[in-house]
């Protein structure tokens, strides 16, 4: 019989050689990834179907589900190849179980579990905002520690969140309309701009001159952390309509300035109220530099230290699901036989693992 201090050493040896498959198919990416707890990411992909929608001017979510079903097979061979793993070296299995797209949560939801039921082992559904959350703790020589004060800005969502621990989160505030990736792609279609309009707005705004216009900071007069963006594409829209298309680039500066401005005013804040001194951006428009770099200088002034993942570990990827789920296959949990995806849900409604 083994001795206690034999078995805990084997469960520590077991944990540390824990490797994790990501699937990540809630929208318009197939990311998969395979997270290993010793070692860190053995290596991880990332599909866009950007072309596939582009002429759409938005996601179709029926051709971005086919498209997961023609991608995910192939990407799962080359990503475990990639990681010099065969399949059953793999430990668990964890796959966006939403918010999102049903269609497209539908199959990395229905891939990863019979995947996890044929190899025999467990599968996990993981949120897509705790993984965004979490991304940053795949810095394995610079992990930031809990508690910290996120900003989760994406295409569909815009939060502060004050985290204590792995699902130990607080919603300090959030979007009462538009969330900031979607102000972002309006004003960039208005613009004129190619879709995704995020990345493109941002390189207009480089042209543009920041003193033309003016554009307003909404709700930083009053107190508290919710944020409204509808606003400033209606500012945008005017704007056009008056000064017309030559001055599009002045327009994505002035309002890329009102959403910098507008964020970094409310995480000093979020920081100043909470008295917690790491700050964390995530999400895809956790990508933009010059939120990156502003909210650099918030974490200066605030006394705090900001983390923020490479740009490719801020927009959708398997990486961040590997990790997420590999935290919470860590401490016992698991997805049932019966598994169901959740396009709504809430990332308060969350509990601890275990
Ligand atoms: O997290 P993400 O990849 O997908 C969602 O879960 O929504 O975020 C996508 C959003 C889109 O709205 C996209 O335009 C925006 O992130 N985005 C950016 C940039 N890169 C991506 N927004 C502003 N500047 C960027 N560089
Ligand atoms: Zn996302």
């Amino acid at each position: 019989m083994q001795s206690n201090q034999a078995y805990r050493q084997n469960q520590v040896k077991g944990k540390l050689k824990m490797r994790v498959l990501g699937i990540e198919t809630s929208c318009d990416e197939t990311g998969v990834a395979v997270y290993c707890q010793s070692a860190g990411l053995l290596a991880h992909q990332v599909h866009s179907q950007v072309d596939l929608h582009a002429r759409y001017g938005g996601v179709v979510p029926e051709l971005a589900s086919r498209d997961h079903v023609r991608r995910l097979s192939p990407m799962i061979e080359e990503t475990l190849a990639m990681a010099g793993i065969t399949r059953h070296a793999l430990s668990g299995v964890a796959y966006t179980r939403g918010p999102g797209l049903v269609g497209a949560l539908l199959v990395g939801a229905a891939f990863g579990r019979s995947l996890a039921w044929g190899l025999g082992i467990p599968a996990i559904g993981v949120h897509h905002m705790e993984a965004h959350l979490l991304a940053p703790m795949l810095d394995v020589e610079n992990p930031p520690a809990f508690p910290f004060v996120a900003l989760l800005v994406s295409g569909g969502h815009t939060m502060l969140v004050l985290a204590a621990g792995t699902g130990r989160y607080r919603l300090l505030g959030t979007t009462l309309d538009d969330a900031v990736g979607e102000a972002f792609d309006k004003t960039a279609t208005l613009l004129g701009l190619p879709y995704p309009g995020g990345p493109a707005l941002e390189r207009l705004a480089r042209l543009g001159d920041p003193d033309r216009f003016r554009f307003p900071r909404p709700m930083t007069d009053r107190p508290g952390l919710d944020f409204s963006f509808s606003g400033l594409k209606t500012h945008a829209r005017n704007t056009l309509a008056r000064a017309g298309t030559e001055a599009a680039a002045d327009i994505a500066r002035a309002f890329q300035d009102a959403v910098v401005d507008t964020l970094s005013i409310k995480c000093r804040r979020a920081l100043q109220e909470t008295g917690v001194s790491t700050l964390l951006v995530a999400g895809g428009v956790g990508a933009n530099q010059a939120i990156r770099s502003r909210l650099d200088s918030v974490a200066h002034t605030s006394s705090a230290r900001l983390f923020v993942p490479p740009p490719a570990l801020c927009t959708d990827n398997g990486a961040m699901v590997a990790y997420a789920g590999a935290q919470r296959l860590l401490a016992g949990e698991h997805a049932s036989l019966s598994f169901d995806v959740a396009p709504r849900w809430p990332l308060d409604t969350l509990t601890a693992p275990g």
